[in-house]
């Protein structure tokens, strides 16, 4: 039977018409089976290999020690191969520089939803009015937006006094009108941050209600200490907008803390509810699917629980006139211990919501630290426990104060040179609370400063208007709206806050229903407006745009080298440049008073014969300059892009920075940290 198994099987493998190298066919060189029994081991090493072999004879002639050998070479190289590959793979992931997030690539654009777009014509902006308007941002190429508050608010602090966390304010539109706008953003690619407000309520807020009544629950939501009517306040303590920081209440009989208006009862942080009921805030907009916050008056979340007295910074001023914020060291009502862990814990809820692909939830916080930049520095959080993306870098404000190059560039540095290793910059010059930079540095510098925030390392901060160059408008007595102008006029928010002028028809294009808006337009809003500037290549909106979209679609600009390279006191000039990169930026502007000559003969890697990419001045757009002799006007700012292999940051890294230090490897196109 076994026998006949073989011989079966050599049938079938032996093809007769094989022909071997020499001419003879297969069946010569395989020895006839020996009669009566099966070939012996012995017979088949007598077999050259051949095609079509039984497996008899392969396997005897695969197990020699030279096709062995050679088989075990082969595969621990495909092993060894396999291994290389993956540590390759692992190590060009490990090194590579993070992919930029949404909030690095584009700059932060803030809506100031009262002033934006008006849909129903009753004189402020609203939900559905900004829905309206979203072609603007694809305009400018802007991805991020920041709103104001909507929250239900009576509206003591346009909307900064929130009476319920989860509703939207009927001046504004409905919950409904606010999911449509977020989907409608989400599907062109906009995100969308909110204003979050955690330290303080409205004083109609139902917590507070509760909380005057002493109910058991809420008694501890906000800050309450004995006094009465008559009698001294429980301490020094003052209002950001002048005054008393406390007010007594008749229902409770006490006093409550306000940091801010009467009207905002400033919430109690060392009551573990209170934490509770914020953290359930945070997760109910972000269920909602919002892409970030901004988080506001983060300094003031706690107070020292002592109340003890703030020591005055004028010891001799007679205590009942101490009644400026500037009066008082604030030793005891901002920056408190504790407050970096409130905020960590906020962070740490939106991780949770952060980890699906392309839904990243930002976060920014808003703290005016004067003096203090290591104060701010601190929201950055630490290399182990991650806080804001970026707290607002609020130290550009001062621009107005010295238009000088020297000035701008020690603003710069300032941030540059405090903010924590690989973190990410942010640059603004207005917001709501601020007035209008065309107004404070002057119509002739809107474009240089647009130009710089463009072109520095980090985020931009665009107020809205900014991209036109919107000015303040004056606000009469009967025109007012901010109570903060009640102390001191020159305090209301107001002449920053008007209509946006997005053409020359009624009310500026901001409402076309009624002739209401609840400031004024700004009387200059026939030639400076959105649709104006939108046909002509030498606006301000043009540069924005152009500049917005250089940056954007520049490796180099986005996350590459800032080295200052000269300043004086009408120039700042700083150069741009990836390593890898043959394309560099160099930046000249002109913030000063007279027209400046800059000479940068002694800047390595830039070549003496210089083309203009854009100036503020367009016509000077592709003109041809000498380095050695670089005219800039007063307020005129140059982008220069120019090739060179030579770095200059090697040299003199002490004028250099970088937020995230990456280096190009161009035959492979990969960017990696180095
Ligand atoms: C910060 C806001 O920016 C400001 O407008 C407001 O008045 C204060 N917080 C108080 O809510």
């Amino acid at each position: 039977m076994a026998k006949d198994a073989v011989s079966v099987e050599l049938e079938c493998t032996r093809n007769p018409e094989y022909r071997d190298v020499d001419g003879g066919s297969v069946a010569d060189n395989v020895p006839e089976e020996p009669e009566g029994k099966p070939y012996a081991d012995a017979e088949y090493t007598q077999i050259q290999p051949y095609a079509g072999m039984p497996k008899e004879v392969l396997l005897l002639h695969s197990s020699k020690a030279r096709y062995r050998v050679t088989r075990e070479i082969l595969f621990w190289l495909m092993v060894a191969c396999t291994l290389a590959l993956v540590t390759l793979t692992v190590t060009v992931i490990a090194l590579s520089p993070r992919c930029l997030n949404w909030w690095q690539v584009s700059p932060v654009y803030q809506v100031y939803l009262q002033s934006f777009s008006d849909s129903d014509g009753d004189g402020v902006g609203d939900l559905k009015g900004l829905h309206e308007q979203l072609d603007h941002f694809q305009y400018l190429n802007i991805k991020s937006v920041w709103l104001s508050p909507f929250y239900r608010s009576p509206m003591r602090d346009s909307g900064y006094d929130v009476e319920d966390f989860g509703a939207i304010d009927p001046l504004f539109g409905t919950m409904n009108d606010f999911e449509e706008l977020l989907a409608k953003m989400h599907s062109i690619g906009l995100k969308l941050i909110m204003d979050f407000i955690p330290n303080h309520t409205s004083d109609r807020h139902r917590w507070f209600n509760l909380s005057r009544a002493t109910d058991p629950h809420y008694k501890d939501y906000y800050v309450w200490s004995d006094c009465n009517g008559s009698a001294p306040r429980p301490n020094n303590w003052l209002s950001v907008f002048g005054g008393s920081a406390w007010t007594y209440d008749e229902v409770r009989g006490q006093c409550y803390l306000h940091q801010f208006f009467k009207e905002q009862p400033e919430l109690n942080f060392r009551n573990p509810h209170v934490r509770k009921e914020m953290t359930d805030i945070i997760h109910f907009w972000l269920g909602k699917g919002v892409d970030g916050f901004r988080m506001g008056s983060v300094k003031h979340l706690l107070e020292a629980a002592h109340l003890r007295d703030e020591p005055q910074v004028d010891p001799n001023k007679a205590p009942e006139t101490v009644v400026s914020e500037g009066d008082l060291y604030h030793d005891h009502t901002i920056s408190q211990l504790g407050l970096h862990d409130l905020l960590r814990d906020w962070r740490a809820q939106m991780e949770a919501y952060s980890r699906e692909p392309g839904r990243y939830r930002f976060m920014v916080t808003e703290s005016y630290d004067y003096k203090e930049v290591d104060k701010t520095m601190m929201y950055y959080g630490t290399s182990l426990v991650k806080e804001s993306d970026f707290p607002f870098n609020f130290y550009l404000l001062d621009l107005p104060q010295n238009t000088s190059g020297l000035w701008v560039q020690h603003l710069v540095q300032l941030w540059m040179d405090n903010m924590p290793e690989g973190q990410w910059a942010n640059w603004l010059v207005g917001n709501h609370d601020q007035p209008r930079i065309a107004s404070t540095a002057g119509q002739p510098y809107i474009r240089v400063i647009n130009m710089l925030l463009l072109t520095l390392p980090g985020t931009p901060t665009t107020y809205y208007g900014e991209e036109i160059g919107m000015e303040n408008i004056n606000v009469t007595d009967s025109q007012a709206q901010d109570p903060a102008g009640k102390y001191n006029a020159s305090a209301s928010r107001d002449p920053q806050r008007s209509p946006m002028q997005w053409s020359g028809d009624m009310n500026a294009g901001f409402n076309n229903k009624t002739n209401t808006t609840w400031l004024p337009v700004h009387p200059d809003y026939s030639s400076i407006n959105v649709e104006v500037q939108k046909e002509d290549e030498g606006s301000v909106l043009a540069q924005y745009r152009f500049l917005n979209t250089l940056r954007q679609s520049e490796l180099t600009l986005q996350r590459g080298w800032f080295c200052s390279v000269h300043s004086d006191a009408n120039v700042f000039s700083y150069l741009r440049e990836l390593d890898g990169l043959d394309r560099a930026f160099l930046m000249v502007l002109n913030f000063g008073k007279e027209p400046a000559v800059t000479d940068l003969s002694s800047v390595a890697g830039l070549p003496d014969q210089l083309t203009v990419l854009k100036s503020t001045n367009q016509v000077s757009d592709g003109k041809a300059v000498q380095k050695s002799r670089i005219l800039t006007e007063a307020g005129e700012g140059l982008v220069i892009q120019y090739s060179t292999d030579t770095r200059f940051h090697p040299n003199h890294l002490e004028q250099c920075y970088v937020s995230e230090k990456a280096c190009y490897l161009s035959f492979v196109d990969i960017l990696y940290k180095c």
